[in-house]
């Protein structure tokens, strides 16, 4: 178990960056083209790619929660240690959140294919979802025992 454990916690730690390109790339492009009167197409490739990244994370985040994670913890005392009350509360709460805005804004913007709107609601959804997911990484300057890949 401790390799899987390993194996899914690098995974979410190096799977990070790519969530993190993804969502800034999407909204430069989405918010550069919000005004030049283009369409938004059913479906938007980086969108959707940003999309699926932050379901990926999710899928992993939900098996080292609830399965492998020793920093989880649902016994007396969780909220008193910095560590485990953040990936018990803080981690999980933020990173939902996160994802639910990127979600809402895709499935928003596909519903607004074939006129120029859609740009916009995924350039404002994003950006809002990518600065909850900033805030909710743990950073190693944050001293959460977290590195940087
Ligand atoms: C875009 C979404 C997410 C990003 C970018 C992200 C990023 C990270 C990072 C960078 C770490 C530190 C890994 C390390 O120790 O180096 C981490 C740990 C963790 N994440 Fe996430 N996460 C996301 C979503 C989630 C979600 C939704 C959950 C829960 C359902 C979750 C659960 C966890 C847990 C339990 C750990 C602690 C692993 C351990 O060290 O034991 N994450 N996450």
């Amino acid at each position: 178990m401790e390799y899987v454990y390993l194996a899914a916690k690098h995974a979410h730690s190096g799977l990070r960056w790519v969530v993190l390109v993804l969502l800034i790339l999407t909204i430069v492009n989405a918010l550069g083209k919000r005004n030049g009167g283009t369409v938004y197409p059913a479906k938007n490739k980086l969108a959707l790619f940003g999309l699926i990244s932050v379901h990926v994370q999710l899928l992993l985040g939900l098996a080292l929660y609830f399965l492998l994670s020793p920093l989880v913890s649902f016994e007396e005392g969780v909220m008193s240690n910095s560590v485990t009350r953040f990936y018990t509360v803080e981690h999980l709460v933020g990173m939902v959140l996160g994802i639910i805005l990127i979600t809402v804004g895709y499935s928003k913007a596909k519903r607004q294919a074939g006129i120029n709107k859609g740009w916009k609601t995924v350039g404002i959804f994003y950006l809002i979802g990518l600065v909850v997911i900033l805030a909710s990484i743990p950073w190693p300057f944050r001293d959460l025992g977290a590195g940087w890949f």
